[in-house]
C-alpha cells in the first residue's frame, strides 16, 4: 500500500523507498547466501560406533567411520555440496615426520573411499598438512625447534598424492609452507591427477581462533606457536603476495582463514583475482557464537545467517562453516 504524506523535506532520494516492502527489499539484494556456498568439515576417528561430543564445540562430534557416513548422506540430503575431511590420529601412529599421513591404509584414504562409495556426489577436500599426524603437533617436520620448509614439502606431496589415489576432489595444503601449491600441482599431474584440484589455504592467520579445532584433533603444538609459518594478523598486502603466488602455482581455489576478523582481506583478494574464494569460518569463531546463543544473549539462526551473508558481502564464494548442516535447513525456510 502506498502512502500519501506532505513531507516536510525536499528530497529527491529517499533510500528508504526501496525497503519500504519485503518484495522491494528482495529485488535489490545484493548478496545472497545459498546452499551451493556450503563447505562442511567433519571429524573422524578410529574405532567403531562412536559419536563423541567436541567440548568446546558445542554440537559438533567426532565420528567413527560407520558414524560418519550417515552424517556426510544427511549433509548431501539437504544439498551441500562438499566436506573438508579432518582425521584424528592416534597419538603411536605419529612421528615427528608425520609419516600416517601418506600410508595408503591410513585412515583419511580408507575414509575418502567409503564416503565416495555411500554418497558418491559429495565432493570431498581433504586437508594437506602435518599437524594431526605430528607428535610436535607443528605443520612441519621439526629439527632444533626450526620447522623445515622444503622437507616438508616433500611429504605433502606423498600425502596429497595419497588422498588423490583414494578418490579426493579437492586437496587443501593448509600448512602455509612456501611452494607447497606448485609442487603438489606438478606432482599431480605427473601421476596423471590432472582433475583433482587445489583448494589453497592462501592467507592463513597465526590466530588464536584455532583453538578449539586443536582440542579437536589433539593438535596443538608442543613447544612455540605456529608464527614462523602462519601469517601475522597485522598484516593485508602479504595476504596479497601469498594468493598471487598460489595462484602462479596452480591454485584453483584461495582460501582466507579465519573469516570474521579478516573480512577486509577478503575484500581486497576479490578486488585482486577472478578465482573463486573460500573463506574459513573457523572454530573459535562457531565457538563464539554457539557459547553466546547457549546462554541467550544472542539469536544463533539470525546472527549466523548475518555473519556468513556478510562474507558473501566481502566477496567469498564459498565458506567453511560447522554450522553449513543448520544453515543448510534455515535456507530450506
Ligand atoms: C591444520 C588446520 C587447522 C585448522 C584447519 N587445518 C589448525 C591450525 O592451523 O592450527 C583450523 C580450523 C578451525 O579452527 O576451525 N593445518
Amino acid at each position: 500500500m502506498s502512502s500519501k504524506t506532505s513531507p516536510t523535506l525536499n528530497l529527491r532520494h529517499r533510500p528508504r523507498r526501496l525497503r519500504r516492502t519485503d518484495g522491494l527489499r528482495r529485488m535489490v539484494q545484493e548478496s545472497h547466501l545459498t546452499v551451493n556456498d556450503l563447505i562442511y568439515p567433519v571429524f573422524v576417528r578410529e574405532g567403531s560406533n562412536l559419536k563423541e561430543k567436541i567440548e568446546s564445540m558445542p554440537g559438533c562430534d567426532r565420528y567413527s567411520l560407520d558414524l560418519l557416513l550417515p552424517e556426510v548422506a544427511a549433509a548431501a540430503e539437504l544439498g551441500i555440496p562438499a566436506i573438508a575431511l579432518f582425521p584424528l590420529i592416534p597419538y603411536d601412529q605419529k612421528d615427528n615426520a608425520g609419516t600416517e599421513s601418506y600410508n595408503p591404509r591410513g585412515l583419511v584414504p580408507r575414509a575418502i573411499r567409503a564416503i565416495k562409495q555411500a554418497v558418491p556426489n559429495m565432493v570431498i577436500i581433504t586437508d594437506v598438512a602435518l599437524d594431526p599426524y605430528s607428535t610436535e603437533g607443528h605443520d612441519g617436520i621439526v629439527q632444533d625447534g626450526q620447522i623445515l620448509n622444503d622437507e616438508t614439502v616433500a611429504v605433502l606431496v606423498k600425502q596429497a598424492l595419497c588422498q588423490a589415489e583414494a578418490g579426493a576432489n579437492l586437496v587443501a595444503p593448509s600448512d602455509m609452507m612456501d611452494g607447497r601449491v606448485g609442487a603438489i600441482r606438478a606432482a599431480l599431474d605427473a601421476e596423471g591427477w590432472i582433475n583433482v584440484g587445489i583448494l589453497a589455504y592462501s592467507a592463513k592467520y597465526a590466530s588464536a581462533y584455532y583453538g578449539p579445532f586443536r582440542d579437536a584433533l589433539s593438535s596443538a603444538p608442543k613447544f612455540g606457536d605456529k608464527k614462523t609459518y602462519q601469517m601475522d594478523p597485522a598484516n593485508g598486502k602479504e595476504a596479497l603476495k601469498e594468493v598471487a603466488l598460489d595462484i602462479a602455482e596452480g591454485a584453483d581455489i584461495v582460501m582466507v582463514k579465519p573469516a570474521i576478523a579478516y573480512m577486509d582481506i577478503i575484500y581486497q583478494i576479490r578486488q585482486q583475482t577472478h578465482m573463486p574464494i573460500a573463506a574459513y569460518n573457523v572454530s573459535g569463531e562457531y565457538a563464539m557464537i554457539k557459547a553466546a546463543a547457549q546462554r541467550g544473549w544472542i539469536d544463533e539462526k539470525k546472527i549466523v545467517l548475518e555473519t556468513l551473508t556478510g562474507l558473501k558481502r566481502a566477496g567469498a564464494d564459498l565458506i567453511l562453516t560447522y554450522f553449513a548442516k543448520d544453515v543448510a535447513h534455515w535456507l530450506k525456510g
